[in-house]
């Protein structure tokens, strides 16, 4: 990360390696042989520190090469495990929470990212006896962490502010501190190769990405993986950096952005659908119009703050060689049209049951 200078990022966003995890307890071990020793020796409390201490480099890098205001979004799990007959709880977002408001940074409420699981086998220990069973870990975080103070706008970042604004019925949903993300936005089809690679799903990062930087931004993500976060960026219009230990990822990287090159103004337009459907729920439900109206569409929105969004639609996406050895791609975007609500049909949008305005969505590739 050291090629990047100070202060230059607006955004992180990002999922380490989880501590602890028995699937990355080789590739952590790798760089530090002490994990290995630890583990062996059945000392778990210090493998999990010298995980960490792996980890903690980032963090401090993450608050260097992020601007005042800046954010950084860390979705990590904890971990239970058995080392050495002791079954217990590894807290890995307490350890990288507190670690990094030592660095500086400022903590905000975070987010619980619920994962349930209906295995028959999901509950621990000793069954219905007391007091030997555990609670079944069935969610992840996303911490949110602020280096400094609120962002500083000026005035041509005001009218980049009013366009990356999102739709209120969006602001709703995504400003919860639960996020139940079954059933939204697979864009990125779920595969066997993504699932082994711990990516997240797009629509965790596609949330984070607008909540907490705008168009034309640079947001990284140091752990970059199959490059969802970069993916997130095409279809939001950021600018974005990665990086990532395993050259073996290059090819998956490669299909991801493929993929976003192919649906993204697909996913743009289902985003105005969706804001229809909950144009005309609203009249069916109260016999009222909302308060405002879009500039560039023209439709209701419910407050002025909504007036001059505008979502980005995908001109061109294209790799390009870069001289370090690197891969680049360059996005070209223009405002997305209204028009495009009703071209580039999905192939299945499925209202969920609990929530109409949460869709499914699901892309013939
Ligand atoms: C949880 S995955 C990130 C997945 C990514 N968010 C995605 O959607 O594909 C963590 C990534 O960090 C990389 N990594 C970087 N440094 C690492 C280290 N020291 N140990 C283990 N993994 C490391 C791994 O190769 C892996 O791709």
């Amino acid at each position: 990360m050291g090629l990047i200078p100070d202060g230059t990022v607006d955004l992180v966003v990002t999922s380490p390696p989880y501590p602890m995890i028995e699937m990355w307890d080789e590739p952590l071990a790798e760089v530090d042989p002490k994990i290995a020793s630890a583990l062996s020796a059945g000392d778990g409390p210090a493998a999990f520190e010298l995980m960490h201490r792996q980890l903690d480099g980032v963090w401090a890098e993450s608050y260097r090469v992020l601007r005042q205001g800046g954010f950084l979004c860390i979705n990590v799990g904890d971990a239970t495990r058995k080392v050495k007959d002791i079954f217990r709880l590894y807290s890995n977002h307490a350890r990288i929470v507190s670690h990094c408001e030592s660095l500086g940074f400022q903590s905000l409420p975070l987010i619980l990212w619920r994962k349930q699981t209906n295995a028959p086998n999901k509950f621990m220990g000793s069954g219905m006896l007391p007091s030997g069973a555990y609670a079944t870990l069935e969610h992840e975080y996303v911490l949110v962490l602020r280096k400094g103070g609120k962002r500083d706008f000026s005035e041509a970042d005001a009218v980049r502010r009013r366009e990356s604004a999102f739709f209120w019925e969006e602001r709703n949903v995504w400003f919860s501190d639960m996020w139940d993300l079954k059933g939204t936005r697979q864009v990125l089809a779920p595969n066997e190769a993504r699932s082994r690679s711990a990516a997240y799903p797009l629509e965790l990062v596609h949330r984070l990405i607008n909540m907490y930087s705008m168009q034309g931004d640079l947001v990284l993500d140091p752990f970059l993986g199959t490059g969802t976060t970069a993916a997130a960026c095409v279809l939001n219009a950021r600018n974005s950096v990665g990086f990532e230990l395993l050259e073996g990822f290059a090819p998956l990287i490669r299909e991801t952005m493929a993929t976003m090159g192919r649906v993204a103004n697909g996913a743009v337009a289902e985003r105005l659908r969706a804001h229809l459907s909950f144009v005309e729920d609203y009249h069916n439900r109260t016999g009222k119009t909302l308060g405002h109206t879009s500039r560039a569409y023209g439709f209701p929105v419910m407050t002025r703050q909504e007036v001059e969004l505008q979502l980005p639609g995908l001109e061109s996406l294209q790799e390009s060689l870069q001289e370090s050895g690197g891969l680049q791609f360059t996005a070209a975007h223009s405002p997305a049209g209204l028009d495009s609500a009703s071209k580039n049909t999905p192939v299945k949008v499925e209202p969920r049951d609990d929530d109409s305005h949460q869709l499914t969505m699901s892309f013939d590739l």
